[in-house]
């Protein structure tokens, strides 16, 4: 990553001793104390492995308890910490820069209530998003997020990326189905707001700080979140559509009629489908060949069988007759619409296996989106694959460049055009995965001088010594004052 390769280890930081260790084997009990190289390099490089630290400690905590004296003792001893879920964030915000100690939460995974009136589940932050969605499937409930790293991503993680995936569309953001959250700060003390209320005006929701801030104000041990009801009708169409405005116009009418049934509204263009039917082994288009510029993901949820199959049939016709659709399937069964889906969540994976990738996350006024790839494609010609999909419901572009190596050419091609643009539509440089290391010194793209030394000085109060996930979010130079 270039991006480290241009800061500094800040010199305020201690390094590791063998008091230390010992130390942290005193609270943490000798086997929670990671020294070992192989399991040290697995959760010193992130997803991409495009960023890779050199820790030489990871630790696992195993109550709240415990992540309050490791920090206590981390802040006296100057120690900078990575907070760390199931390492599949994207923007090298999960792994060290230098030495910091890895904290992981994995061994903190219990479920510690659910309430079958309210909806409301408890649970430690280590828990394993997928492993939510199983407990509450059987309970009758669904998670109010998903996406495709579910399987090792952790919901400790997801609250603090805020991430969005593929259902936020139907139930909202973090900030609106977490009620209540358990997270302790840089000196140790633990801020009980675990809550379970849908309603508390009870002074400023400090909660939300946490929901977002990608470890760098605090680690979060525990989440209350509510979810949803399970329903009994799911379907999921696989559309064909000639252009981009098609696309535009189908989220319209995907909107006004099928309204309180959508849950889901994804697109990616032809080049994404192409790598994905090229890298990935067992997927193919449910779709007769034909050549098709993107390609539209729609899954209803609702109660009722028979009307949300009519409502949904109804509009495939009308897109249809319309010419906004050029062709589409329905899935016949669940087997067909997880591969439907496969395909879409498929991208990320595809895009490892074909090299290296620049990815990108950007809000967007919808009209304008697809301008960016139409952009980023004459800029680059045939230099690299440019390939454009995402939650189109929600106004997020996942803009990725494909390369077969790293090439700082390329790079300079991309940025900070890819920024520039996005700043002057008035859009966003992070949408979703946050802003890491990757982009941290890229965050007034998208917000204000003003807000963001707001944003600092909040920083300062909370983790004064500035040990929590130290280089992410926030430009460095703007929280280290050079006085330590
Ligand atoms: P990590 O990667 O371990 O950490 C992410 C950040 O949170 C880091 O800054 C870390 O320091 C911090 N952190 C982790 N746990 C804690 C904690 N307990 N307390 C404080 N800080 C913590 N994102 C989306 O928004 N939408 C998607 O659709 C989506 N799809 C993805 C698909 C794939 C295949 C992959 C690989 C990633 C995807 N992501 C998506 C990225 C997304 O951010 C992560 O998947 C997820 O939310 C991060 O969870 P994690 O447990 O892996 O966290
Ligand atoms: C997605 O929507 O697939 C994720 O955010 C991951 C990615 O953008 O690569
Ligand atoms: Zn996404």
């Amino acid at each position: 990553g270039s991006v480290a390769e241009t800061i500094q280890r800040d010199p305020s930081f201690s390094k590791l001793n063998s008091d230390d260790i010992s130390y942290f084997k005193g609270i943490l009990g000798e086997k929670n104390v990671i020294q070992d190289e192989d399991r040290l390099a697995f959760a010193n490089t992130d997803w991409m492995r495009k960023y890779k630290g050199s820790s030489k400690l990871l630790l696992l905590p195993r109550s709240t308890e415990e992540v309050s004296r490791v920090l206590k003792y981390c802040n006296s001893r100057r120690l900078a910490v990575v907070p760390q879920g199931g390492n599949t964030g994207l923007v090298g915000g999960s792994v060290p820069v230098f030495d910091e100690v890895i904290i992981n939460m994995s061994s903190m995974n219990n479920i510690i209530s659910f309430d079958k009136v309210s909806g409301i589940l408890v649970c430690e932050a280590g828990c394993i998003l997928e492993n939510l969605v199983s407990f509450l499937d059987n309970q009758g409930f669904i998670m109010p997020l998903d996406l495709g790293a579910k399987g090792s991503c952790q919901i400790g993680g997801n609250v603090s990326t805020n991430a969005g995936g593929l259902r936020l569309v139907r139930y909202g953001s973090l900030h609106g189905n977490v009620l209540g959250i358990e997270a302790v700060l840089a000196n140790g003390d633990v801020l009980d707001m675990l809550g379970t209320l849908r309603k508390d005006n009870t002074g400023y929701d400090l909660k939300h700080l946490f929901i977002g801030s990608e470890g760098s104000l605090g680690i979060v041990t525990k989440v209350s979140i509510l979810s949803p009801p399970k329903l009994s009708s799911v379907n999921v169409a696989f559309l064909a559509c000639k252009d981009y405005i098609s696309c535009q116009k189908l989220l319209l009418e995907a909107k006004r009629r099928l309204g309180e049934i959508l849950s889901a509204f994804e697109f990616l263009d032809n080049e994404s489908l192409d790598l994905v039917l090229n890298h990935l082994e067992g997927v193919r288009n449910p779709l007769p060949p034909s050549m098709h510029n993107f390609y539209v993901l729609i899954e209803t949820t609702g109660s009722n069988e028979s009307y949300d199959k009519e409502t949904l049939e109804a509009f495939l016709l009308h897109s249809m007759e319309g010419g906004l659709i050029s062709d589409g399937v329905l899935a016949q069964d669940i087997n067909q619409a997880s591969s439907f889906w496969r395909i879409r969540e498929g991208v990320p994976e595809a895009l490892m296996k074909a090299g290296a990738v620049y990815k990108y996350d950007f809000s967007l006024p919808v009209e304008k989106m697809y301008n960016l790839v139409e952009e980023m494609r004459i800029k680059l010609g045939n230099s690299a694959k440019v390939i454009g999909y995402g939650h189109l419901g929600d106004g997020n572009l996942h803009l990725n460049v494909s390369t077969p190596q790293y090439d700082d050419m390329i790079l300079a091609q991309i940025e900070p055009f890819v920024y520039e643009w996005t700043s002057k539509h008035r859009g966003s440089i992070s949408a979703e995965h946050g802003l890491g290391l990757m982009k941290a010194n890229k965050i007034f793209y998208s917000k204000s001088h003003r807000t963001v030394q707001l944003m600092a000085s909040i920083k300062k109060l909370m983790d004064p010594n500035g040990i929590l996930n130290p280089y992410k979010v926030l430009p460095h130079s703007m929280i280290c004052d050079g006085s330590s």
